[in-house]
């Protein structure tokens, strides 16, 4: 068999990292690899697979040694110009930012949720954003069988979601408030330790922010369900690594509490933890290295005839990013290997 190869591109950030570590702990067969960044960290070695990889800047010319799959954790700009350069040259391109997922001929794509249009590619696939991934798998199955009618997201997401500038200024804040020593914020417009800010990505003209637009469009366009009802505030908090959601659905359909919450439990990349009488729920910090997204505080919307409040925790790098990106190649390697037995 052929090996496959695979460029990292974005390999010394935050979710680049995560790629690395993510392939090193399912050592997929018959893969080689090569690491790419931007200027600033070009010549600088990353250790991977057990051996010392040397990060190259990324430039037009990078993709000409032929390559099948190159997963982009490097922001949209970055996105926007190399991908399709990229994909021009016949390598399939997974890519982590917003620059491309609303694009028709692009596939929006959660493994759990709709793998059947990894197929539908024309040289890039889109990851969602991070939020929308953890929510939308567990929507899918209670859409399948309730038929969503309406969708309330509150977020409290984690500075990891910022990248390394945004994990920096809770660091800072931290040891500032211990040493009362000044610093300079390098990614959030107010310090986020010891603050709560509803304030993630840049603000719309209709007063949302675009992080919440994201959800909302996403959410409509992984589902299939481009008239759903949905609103989102997206706050991001004080922790650092994985995402917190409250969602709130109305459904069509009536249910009972006890089989949705059987849904949930038996649909794929879920884990109900959901024991209110022990203090059972999901926590960003026992969620943070897993793939799964964890469900708990399940509990009927007295309010409304049909509905239910969850609360949905995942690893925004992991699941939120760069696993859903590894298992879409790992998709692509078993598409590829079917059209050729
Ligand atoms: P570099 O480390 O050279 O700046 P994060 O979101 O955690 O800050 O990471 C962003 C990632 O995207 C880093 O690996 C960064 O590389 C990379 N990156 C940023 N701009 C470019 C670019 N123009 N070309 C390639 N990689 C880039």
């Amino acid at each position: 068999m052929k090996p496959y190869k695979l460029a990292i591109v974005g390999a010394t950030g935050v979710v680049g990292r995560c790629v690395l570590h993510i392939l090193e702990e399912k050592n997929l067969p018959n893969l080689e690899y090569v690491l790419f960044a931007s200027h600033r960290s070009a010549g600088q070695t990353l250790s991977f697979m057990g051996k010392e990889y040397v990060v190259q800047e990324l430039n037009e010319n990078s993709f000409d040694e032929g390559f099948d799959f190159a997963i982009f954790s490097a922001g949209g700009d970055t996105a926007k110009k190399f991908a399709p350069i990229a994909s021009a040259k016949g390598c399939i391109v997974v890519d982590n930012s917003s620059a491309f997922r609303m694009e028709k001929e692009v596939p929006l794509i959660v493994p759990e949720v709709n793998s059947e249009e990894i197929a539908n590619h024309k040289g890039i696939i889109s990851n969602p954003n991070c939020s929308t991934i953890q929510a939308v798998v567990a929507l899918k199955p209670l859409d399948e069988k309730y038929h969503l009618k309406r969708i309330i997201y509150s977020t409290y997401q984690a500075v990891s979601g910022a990248g390394s500038k945004g994990l920096s200024d809770l660091e800072e804040g931290i040891t500032s408030f211990v040493t009362k020593k000044e610093y300079s914020l390098q990614k959030f417009p107010y310090p986020i330790f010891n603050n709560c800010l509803p304030h993630i990505d840049v603000f719309l003209e209709n007063g949302y922010t675009k992080e919440e637009e994201k959800m909302i469009n996403e959410t409509r366009k992984i589902l299939k369900r481009p008239d759903l009802k949905i609103t989102a505030t997206a706050v991001r908090v004080p922790v650092f690594n994985s995402h917190s959601e409250a969602i709130t659905v109305e459904f069509e359909k009536d249910f009972h509490l006890e089989e949705l919450v059987e849904v949930l439990k038996h649909s794929p990349g879920i884990i109900v933890q959901d024991d209110f009488q022990h203090a059972i729920y999901p926590l960003a910090s026992t969620s943070t290295g897993y793939d799964e997204v964890f469900c708990g505080r399940i509990r009927r919307d007295e309010s409304v005839a049909s509905g239910v409040n969850l609360w949905v925790v995942a690893d925004n790098i992991r699941k939120g990013a760069a696993s859903n990106a590894v298992q879409i190649v790992e998709k692509l390697i078993a598409l590829d290997q079917d059209r050729t037995r």
